[in-house]
């Protein structure tokens, strides 16, 4: 999450909320062990989780006029299903997903739908789910109120499409589980993540940043995953950077620099078939990228060109004029090049995996109370975590979304103005003042329960056990040297605990549910973005090392450990403001699908075709599988094969609303055809639902002239 874009707006709306407007397996895997080889169960598998593609909100930059108008790239679920060799019961699912974030009412309602499906085989302890961050995927899917302030509530039609997607893809997993070998690699990238907040780091001990090349994490961890005849079945690896090469200008649903590098290493592997059918399953999860961009060229001030000033992230005083890009001239071609180099180093280190993975398999998960946790320190003292609050520096946002008004980055004092429209909302108790400080509090967000809780208490912490790796599942944005930390404390934990040397062990970021960054306390005091964003106040970090320390003791020494209390589950308190789409039509004398801009009658290879169509709103489609667009090619036989759709990179669908009172609306499809499509005659069809004043749905279909591709 970046910015308050135009904190009025949602100082208005705030006000206005509070004022209460508004078992088993089925298959007997053990049965095959003694004919196969492998040391674990695999099992993967992918689902579409594409939002709506008109009207919503992106998650991210929580900029309210950054609202989904078409598609670039899809977005998807990806499930792992690792299991023990001798015990298919101790198995743990890993989904990451290309949304900004795990939320906790999605995976509370995704456990919902398979317990239906497979009775206790999944629970809240070894299901992750995990966000890669992306920040064009649409919102309103979050439980907590400051989620979904931007996307005016919660929308139901995108809830729906990611649970769903989540669910499609555990069920291939399950049902494809089978006896297999996993290979773990790991190496460096450069040139590919840059820190966003380097007068944070800073501030870190100097001993402690001494031992360090670099000022964000440049490892690459890898698994690889094949079944008992050595067969491709998937790829997970995790890398620390944020999916913010799309700026907040984009409109197009996109899974940004990790989405592209996951459709990338897919395609390869699932010679010929179409995104998201294949089945062997490429994901690139996220990590501590809590204060790392991937806009490389670094900050500079859009009205001169020079660098910001580098404490406070403005130009003369402004936030919103610093901006971070790069390293392509635009944001395609920085999405590009940032996925595409993630994609390289992940495709050489999956071909230069040996080292294998042996053990067992096993889960530990705690849900803690993180407004009310103790940290012991050695010498006897202790400190506590407190409610959640957002700090002023919060609402500068970042180099990558910068904010609007006079926020600016490094902030350790509130204003008189804006203290005053904030005690509108809620003032602060002098408690919870006291406690997050030298944090300024913006938003007393832990103090607002109106008309619902407006941030966690309750959250997930995590770790599963695959052979000698621990993923270490957090539920939110750690920084680089909290992340560091953290592995440092979980490994030795676990090897003090008689884990082996070479124990690897990797953050899982944005798991289960969403509590924004985790800063070191040293970075808090500096109030940068993240530190600002740190909702639990100073002592966050020292709190979750010192829990996922716990968590690893029990885990190696195979010990439980209580549930811990259950967070809630706000689903029929949920309030949605997203007005319906209340009817379609075509301008006077065309109809739905009819081609407005025709293509031309040639084209070579590298232009890009473009047509319009006049069509409906995308949010009447019920099937999120059907695309928007098919690029079909005429075989020798006179049969169209589609060769490209609305997932692929080198196509783009953009909605435009023409006219809002009549319902009027164009699709513009455009397509850059790629050196090495093969020549011939082709043409671009378009796929939509329109509805009828009366409430009914009716598809249509729009098809351009034919057109020849040459080289
Ligand atoms: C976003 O990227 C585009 C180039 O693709 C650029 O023109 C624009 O200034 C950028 N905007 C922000 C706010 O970063
Ligand atoms: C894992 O087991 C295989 C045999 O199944 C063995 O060849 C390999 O050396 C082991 N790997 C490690 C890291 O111990
Ligand atoms: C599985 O059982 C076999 C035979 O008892 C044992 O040798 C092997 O170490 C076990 N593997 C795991 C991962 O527990
Ligand atoms: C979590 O802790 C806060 C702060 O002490 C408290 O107000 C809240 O009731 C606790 N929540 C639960 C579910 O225990
Ligand atoms: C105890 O240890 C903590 C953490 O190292 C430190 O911040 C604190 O100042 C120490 N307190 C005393 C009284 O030594
Ligand atoms: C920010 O703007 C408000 C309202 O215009 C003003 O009262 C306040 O002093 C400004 N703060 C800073 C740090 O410039
Ligand atoms: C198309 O672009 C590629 C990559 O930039 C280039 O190698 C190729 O020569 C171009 N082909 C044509 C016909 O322009």
């Amino acid at each position: 999450m970046e910015t308050m874009r135009q904190f009025a707006y949602v100082v208005l709306l705030l006000f206005s909320l509070t004022q209460n407007v508004f078992c088993r397996p089925e298959q007997d895997t053990d049965r095959d062990s003694e004919t196969s080889s492998g040391n674990f169960y695999i099992g993967v598998g992918i689902g579409d989780i594409t939002g709506p593609a008109a009207d919503v909100n992106m998650m991210g930059y929580a900029d309210p006029s950054q609202v989904s108008g078409g598609i670039h790239l899809k977005q998807y679920s990806r499930a792992y299903i690792i299991a023990d060799i001798n015990n298919s019961d101790n198995r743990v699912l890993f989904i990451s997903a290309d949304n900004c974030m795990g939320s906790q009412i999605v995976k509370l309602e995704v456990l919902n739908r398979l317990k239906k499906l497979y009775g206790n085989t999944y629970t809240e302890r070894n299901l992750c789910l995990s966000g890669t961050h992306t920040h064009s995927g649409p919102g309103g899917f979050q439980q907590y109120v400051l989620f979904d302030i931007t996307s005016l509530g919660f929308v139901y039609q995108n809830f729906e499409a990611i649970v769903e997607g989540i669910v499609k893809s555990v069920k291939l997993a399950h049902n494809n589980l089978k006896v297999g070998n996993i290979l773990i690699n790991e190496g460096e990238l450069l040139d590919s993540n840059i820190n966003r907040s380097p007068t944070a780091y800073a501030n870190n001990p100097a001993k402690e940043k001494q031992k360090y090349k670099y000022n964000v994490d440049k490892t690459m961890l890898l698994l690889k995953l094949l079944d008992s005849d050595g067969k491709d079945m998937g790829m997970i690896n995790w890398f620390a950077v944020h999916c913010t090469s799309m700026n907040n200008t984009n409109k197009l649903i996109s899974s940004d620099n990790k989405g592209y590098a996951s459709y990338l290493f897919e395609q390869k592997m699932n010679d010929g078939v179409r995104p998201g059918q294949g089945s062997f399953v490429a994901a690139f999860a996220q990590s501590n990228e809590g204060d790392v961009s991937p806009n490389t060229r670094g900050p500079h001030c859009q009205d001169t060109g020079l660098p910001c000033d580098v404490p406070t992230s403005t130009c003369n005083g402004k936030s919103h004029l610093c901006v971070a890009s790069g390293p392509g001239r635009n944001m395609m071609e920085s999405t590009e090049i940032i996925g595409r180099q993630q994609y390289d180093k992940a495709l050489a280190l999956y071909d230069s995996a040996e080292i294998q993975l042996n053990g067992s398999v096993s889960f530990i998960q705690q849900f803690v109370n993180m407004s009310d946790y103790t940290v012991y320190f050695e010498n006897q003292t202790k400190v506590k975590t407190c409610k959640p609050s957002m700090g002023f520096s919060f609402a500068a946002g970042t180099t990558d979304g910068p904010g609007a008004f006079n926020f600016t980055q490094g902030s350790t004092e509130g204003s008189f103005f804006w203290d005053a429209v904030r005690d509108l909302i809620h003032k602060p108790s002098e408690e919870l003042v006291e406690c997050q400080k030298p944090k300024p509090i913006l938003l007393p967000t832990g103090e607002i329960k109106k008309p619902y809780d407006w941030h966690p208490d309750i959250v997930d912490t995590q770790i599963f056990k695959i052979g000698n790796l621990a993923i270490v599942a957090v539920p939110g944005e750690f920084t680089t040297m909290s992340g560091r930390r953290l592995r440092d404390a979980v490994k030795s934990t676990l090897i003090a605990n008689s884990w082996p040397e070479d124990t690897q062990v990797v953050i899982a970021g944005l798991s289960n549910v969403y509590t924004h960054y985790i800063a070191t306390f040293e970075e808090y005091q500096i109030q940068r973005y993240e530190g600002a964003s740190t909702i639990y106040g100073p002592h966050t970090l020292e709190a979750y090392i010192q829990q996922y320390k716990i968590l690893a003791e029990a885990l190696a020494k195979g010990k439980s450990v209580e549930p811990g209390p259950s967070p809630p589950f706000l689903l029929n308190e949920q309030i949605s403001l997203l007005p319906p789409v209340i009817f379609d039509r075509a301008p006077w004398g065309s109809k739905f699908g009819d081609v407005t801009i025709d293509v031309r009658p040639k084209y070579t290879v590298n232009s890009t075709v473009m047509v319009s169509f006049v069509t409906a709103n995308p949010r009447n489609s019920p099937n999120l599988e059907e695309p928007f667009l098919s690029i079909d090619l005429k075989g020798e036989d006179g049969k169209w094969r589609q060769v490209y759709n609305d997932a692929d990179w080198c196509t783009r669908f953009k909605w435009d609303r023409t006219h809002l009172l009549r319902g009027e609306s164009q699709a513009s499809i455009y397509w850059e055809i790629p050196a090495t499509v093969e020549p011939g005659v082709y043409r671009i069809k378009h796929f939509g639902y329109s509805k009828h004043i009366t409430g009914s749905i009716n598809h249509f279909i729009g098809t351009s002239s034919m057109f020849e591709v040459t080289k």
